[in-house]
């Protein structure tokens, strides 16, 4: 496995970087497989510009790197290469625009300002950006669990109450309950939702319903009745 994100504060420059430490093990182990590849990538959130040259060396040459914050001064922080955008993350006519000018990006990272509508109005207008097998991730989620930040225990508003949601969402293709529980145009767009402390992974996989295959002397039978069946308690 890769140790570059854990290697990386090590060799940092005079540009700081701001990350939880767990991150960067996690990264390695998240992201080993994109390492060197020329990819579009977006990271919300700037600050003192340290994860600049950190995604640079780790994704290939050719990568689109964009960069976006509120703050005006990020605008000078912007690395050859690189482009840094200022805009709110909440604000979907600028998150938009980032999307028609820069998308459809294979990695999104939001690491701005956590606050919960934030969050979600980032995830709203930029899933649609991500492109197919693409990975929507979002750092410092422990801030749902933060008043200040709009967060509390169960709150309905909350980062992680709506990726809770995605949960359902991308298994309802399952459902026997049509009215209450409707398949959503999600379950045909989420591949897979990964939960770490403090940090929620989205991936993209556009797809059609299941297939359910039964596979005996090399014979493969392939077979989406369990969608078709309601009433039952199992397929299996
Ligand atoms: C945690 S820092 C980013 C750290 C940086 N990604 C790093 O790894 O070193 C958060 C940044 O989000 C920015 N931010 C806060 N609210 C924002 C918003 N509504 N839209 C865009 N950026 C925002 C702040 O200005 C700040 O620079």
């Amino acid at each position: 496995m890769t140790r570059y994100f854990r290697d990386y504060p090590a060799r940092t420059g005079d540009r700081k970087l701001f990350k939880m430490e767990h991150y960067l093990e996690l990264y390695d182990e998240l992201l080993g497989g994109w390492q060197g590849r020329d990819v579009s990538f977006l990271e919300i959130g700037v600050y003192k510009g340290g994860s600049l040259p950190m995604w640079q060396g780790f994704l290939g040459p050719a990568s689109r790197l964009v960069f976006l914050d509120i703050d005006p001064t990020c605008a000078a922080l912007a690395l050859p290469g690189t482009v840094v955008e200022i805009g709110d993350q909440a604000d979907p006519a600028f998150l938009d625009r980032i999307g028609r000018a820069h998308g459809p990006f294979d990695l999104i990272v939001d690491d701005g300002g956590h606050q919960m509508h934030q969050q979600i109005a980032s995830f709203r207008h930029l899933w649609p950006q991500l492109a197919d097998r693409g990975l929507y991730i979002v750092e410092d989620v422990h801030t749902s669990y933060w008043p200040g930040f709009g967060g509390g225990l169960r709150e309905p508003a909350s980062f992680i109450e709506f990726a809770k949601d995605l949960i359902d969402r991308m298994h309802s293709w399952y459902t026997e309950d049509d009215a209450g529980f409707p398949l959503h145009p999600l379950a045909r767009e989420i591949g897979g939702i990964r939960f770490h402390d403090s940090l929620v992974v989205i991936q993209k996989r556009l797809k059609e319903a299941p297939v359910a295959i039964t596979a005996q002397n090399g014979q493969v039978v392939r077979s989406r009745r369990m969608l078709e069946v309601r009433g039952r308690r199992s397929i299996f």
